[in-house]
C-alpha cells in the first residue's frame, strides 16, 4: 500500500513510525513532514492545509490511503474534498470536524447528545459577555474562543479580572482572529484530566488505552499552558468502572448523535474528560490524535496500524481485534527556552543517537520542531523533541525516559523533571 500521512509534529513522527512497521506498506509519504519523519518516510513538500495540493498529488500518485495529523484541515473540510475524489482517508470530514473546529457547535451537539459537560453560555458581543461575567458561576469560570487557536484559545480565569481580560483580549483584541467572533463562558470544573481516544469507523468505536498529558509549563502544573509537556499511558484514574461509565455516558449518546445526524465520523475521536469521584465531564473533543498523547499511547500497541486505520477508512472496524502491551510508557517533551511565550530557533541539536543507542530499544526520540540546516539537525519551534520510553513499570520507563533525555543537548533545552508524576 501507497499512505500519505498529512502533518509534520511529534504526533505524526509517532504514527510514521508505527506505519513504517507495518507489513501492508510498500511505501510511506509525508506532507510536509519534518527531519525525524525523513527517515522513514518520503517527504513532499506541500503544506497540510494546502487541500487542492495535496488532493492532486495524492490521486497522481495512486495513493491508496491518507492519514491525517492535525485538526486544521480537517476544519477545512480535506476528508469531504479527499472522499468527493474517490480516495480513501483516516479522519473525519468538516461536520464531524466541527466538534473541535467550533467550541460553541461542540457544546451545544453535547447538551443535545445529553454528554455531560460543563455549565455554559455563548456570546457574540464584548459588553454583553461582561455583564454577564459576574452572574455567572461567581467568577470561576473558563473563558473559550469560539474556533481553532492552536490550543491556546482557553482561558481558565482565577478571578474576575482575569475573565474580563480573556473576554477583552479574544473579542476586541481579537488575539486569535475571527476564533474570537463568539465566546462560550463556562463552569469552571475541578478534578483530574484524562484523554481517552477511540477509532471510529462512523458507526462503532474502538477506544484506545487511556492517557494524561501535562498543559502547564512548570513542574507542579504551574505556569502557562502550552500543547503538553508530556504524557503517559495508561493513566490509572482511568479505572475500569470509569471506563464503563465513559463507554455509557461519552461513547454511546455520541454514536447516535452522529447517526441522528448523518455525521460519517471516520477517523479518531479525543474526549478530554475531567473525573472527580467517579463524577466525569467532557471538557472538550478533538477530531485527531493528541500530542504528545499519541507519543505514549501508539508504541504500547501490538497490532499493525495500518489495517486498523485502513479499516476505518472504509467505514469497517468490525472483527479487528486490537492487542496492547500492559507496559506503561511515557513521553517527555524536550522544549525551547522560552515556550511557549517567545523563543529561538536554529540551535544545533546533538545526542540523539547516542540516547537511541543507551535505550536498548525501549525508547524513541520523536521529531516535533526540527529541522536540517547546513547538513546540521537545528531545533526549529518550541516543542522540539519527546523522549518516549516503555518499561515493566511506569517507574522504570520515567527512568528510563529521563536518563535518554540527559543524553540529548541544544542550547535552552527545557523539560519538565515531574511526568507522571500523579500516577508515581
Ligand atoms: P479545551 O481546549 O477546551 O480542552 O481546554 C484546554 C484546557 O483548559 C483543558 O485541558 C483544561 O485544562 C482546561 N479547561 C477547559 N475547560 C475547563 C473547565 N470547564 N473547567 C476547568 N478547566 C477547563
Ligand atoms: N495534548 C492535547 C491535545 O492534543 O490537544
Amino acid at each position: 500500500m501507497k499512505v500519505l500521512l498529512v502533518g509534520g509534529g511529534g504526533r505524526e513522527h509517532t504514527l510514521a513510525w508505527k506505519l513504517a512497521q507495518s507489513s501492508l506498506l510498500d511505501k510511506l509519504y509525508c506532507a510536509p513532514g519534518n527531519p525525524g519523519i525523513a527517515e522513514v518516510a518520503e517527504l513532499v513538500e506541500l503544506a497540510a492545509d494546502d487541500i487542492e495540493g495535496l488532493k492532486n498529488w495524492a490521486l497522481e500518485n495512486t495513493i491508496d490511503l491518507t492519514v491525517v495529523g492535525p485538526e486544521a484541515p480537517l476544519v477545512l473540510g480535506l476528508a469531504d474534498s479527499f472522499r468527493e475524489a474517490g480516495l480513501k482517508v483516516f479522519g473525519p470530514g468538516h461536520s464531524g470536524a466541527l466538534l473541535e473546529g467550533s467550541k460553541v457547535w461542540s457544546k451545544r451537539k453535547m447538551k443535545k447528545w445529553g454528554i455531560p459537560t460543563a455549565e455554559f453560555a455563548v456570546f457574540d458581543d464584548f459588553d454583553e459577555a461582561r455583564y454577564h461575567l459576574g452572574r455567572f458561576y461567581g467568577g470561576a469560570v473558563v473563558i473559550k474562543a469560539d474556533g481553532l487557536a492552536a490550543g491556546k484559545g482557553v482561558t481558565v480565569a482565577a478571578g474576575p479580572a482575569e475573565a474580563e481580560q480573556a473576554l477583552y483580549d479574544i473579542m476586541v483584541e481579537k488575539t486569535f482572529g475571527n476564533a474570537g467572533d463568539r465566546v462560550v463562558i463556562e463552569q469552571c470544573l475541578s478534578g483530574e484530566e484524562v484523554s481517552v481516544l477511540a477509532l471510529c469507523d462512523g458507526k462503532r468505536l474502538i477506544p484506545l488505552p487511556s492517557a494524561q498529558d501535562h498543559k502547564a509549563v512548570g513542574e507542579g502544573d504551574k505556569g502557562a499552558n502550552t500543547g503538553g509537556m508530556g504524557a503517559y499511558s495508561p493513566a490509572p484514574v482511568y479505572s475500569d468502572e470509569l471506563a464503563r461509565k465513559t463507554e455509557e455516558a461519552v461513547f454511546k449518546p455520541l454514536l447516535k448523535g452522529f447517526k441522528d445526524e448523518g455525521i460519517d465520523f471516520r477517523g479518531v475521536i479525543y474526549a478530554g474528560l475531567m473525573v472527580s469521584d467517579e463524577d466525569l465531564n467532557v471538557l472538550e473533543f478533538n477530531v485527531r490524535f493528541g500530542d504528545p498523547e499519541t507519543q505514549a499511547i501508539i508504541p504500547r500497541l501490538k497490532t499493525d496500524l495500518l489495517p486498523l486505520l485502513l479499516k476505518a477508512a472504509e467505514g469497517d472496524l468490525s472483527g479487528n481485534d486490537v492487542e496492547w502491551t500492559s507496559n506503561p510508557a511515557v513521553c517527555v517533551v524536550l522544549a525551547s527556552k522560552g515556550y511557549p511565550g517567545s523563543y529561538e530557533k536554529g540551535l544545533p541539536i546533538h545526542g540523539i543517537d547516542k540516547a537511541e543507542e543507551n535505550g536498548k530499544g525501549r525508547i524513541a526520540v520523536f521529531h516535533a520542531g526540527t529541522a536540517i540546516k547546513e547538513r546540521h539537525l537545528v531545533t526549529a519551534g518550541g516543542r522540539v523533541l519527546g523522549v518516549t520510553a516503555w518499561d515493566r513499570d511506569l517507574k522504570k520507563a520515567v527512568n528510563r525516559a529521563y536518563k535518554a533525555a540527559e543524553q540529548i543537548e541544544f542550547e535552552g533545552c527545557y523539560y519538565r523533571k515531574d511526568i507522571a508524576h500523579r500516577a508515581l
